[in-house]
């Protein structure tokens, strides 16, 4: 199916690897213009020419996602460029890295460090968010009654103990975010939802899709995912395709599992 976001300008944060890098070719295949935007300034350089080598829109922004000035200038420097915004999704977040030979736990985790966390996964959910309705309310709503979308990355971690306490806070956070802003706003035409991944094999964590170690941590992941996936940030970009799509008009306040039904529950019969 093509199309989905045709003529729809869209932001992407985290744009510069992994799940964000998946999206903003999802998106643009999709017939959305994207604007990328990342701390990486060669990292999201080298999406929007992954973008374009595929014949489609974007362009390469560099924005941290906590500074909430800088977010505020993105948004209105879209506005003036391309007349409007449609979707912002709020994708970049960081973790604790991982001690060697596991997560790092509580007592291995300082209040700096958790501070640093919170100010990307939470104050860059409630940066972009703020930004991209001041826009979407001042453009009003289109013919469908739609001002925009607001797609943000929260986590499996956000739902089950899962990835670290510092980290599971902070995605527990964008979950019920996700669903108190997606009342205060419907109203204005306004959706907002989250994609909820479990394991994904990107730089994430300092992990290394393409490193030594890559198809071992592939097969954990499979292992992991009771529908056997491996991982690929291709899933979830899809699902935030969909979301941020026409398809999802009665869809808000939801936290999309991407994770193969890991957070289901408990495998109770015999297999
Ligand atoms: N990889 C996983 O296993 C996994 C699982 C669940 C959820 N997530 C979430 O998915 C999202 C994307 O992670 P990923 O796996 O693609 O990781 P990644 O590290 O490959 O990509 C994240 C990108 O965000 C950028 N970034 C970091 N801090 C930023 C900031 N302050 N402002 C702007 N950009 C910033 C990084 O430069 C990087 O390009 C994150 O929110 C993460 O918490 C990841």
């Amino acid at each position: 199916m093509d199309g989905l976001l045709k003529g729809k300008i869209a932001i992407i944060t985290g744009a510069g690897s992994g799940l964000g890098r998946a999206a903003a070719l999802i998106f643009a295949r999709h017939g959305a213009t994207v604007v990328a935007t990342d701390i990486g300034e060669a990292s999201v350089a080298e999406t929007v020419k992954l973008v374009e080598a595929e014949g489609n829109r974007a362009s390469a922004h560099i924005c941290n996602v906590a500074d909430e000035a800088a977010m505020d200038a993105l948004v209105a420097e879209v506005a003036k460029t391309h007349g409007r915004l449609d979707i912002i999704f709020n994708n970049a977040g960081i973790t604790v890295m991982p001690a060697p030979g596991g997560l790092r736990g509580l007592l291995d985790t300082p209040t700096s460090e958790f501070d640093r966390i919170q100010a990307v996964n939470i104050g860059g959910v409630l940066n972009g968010s703020r930004a991209a309705i001041r826009q979407f309310t001042a453009q009003g709503a289109d013919e469908k009654g739609v001002s925009g979308v607001i797609v943000n990355t929260a986590s499996v971690a956000g739902m089950i103990g899962y990835g670290g306490v510092a980290y599971g806070a902070t995605k527990g956070a964008v979950v019920n975010m996700t669903r108190t802003l997606a009342l205060e706003v419907a109203h204005l035409g306004i959706r907002v939802n989250s994609v909820c991944p479990a394991g994904m094999l990107t730089h994430y964590a300092g992990l290394d899709p393409d490193g030594p170690n890559a198809d071992k941590i592939r097969e954990g992941m499979k292992r992991n995912n009771p529908l056997g996936h491996d991982g690929n940030p291709d899933d979830t970009a899809n699902a935030a395709l969909f979301l941020a799509s026409d398809l999802a008009s009665n869809i808000t306040g939801v936290n999309l599992p991407v994770d193969g039904g890991l957070s289901a529950g408990i495998v109770m019969v015999k297999r």
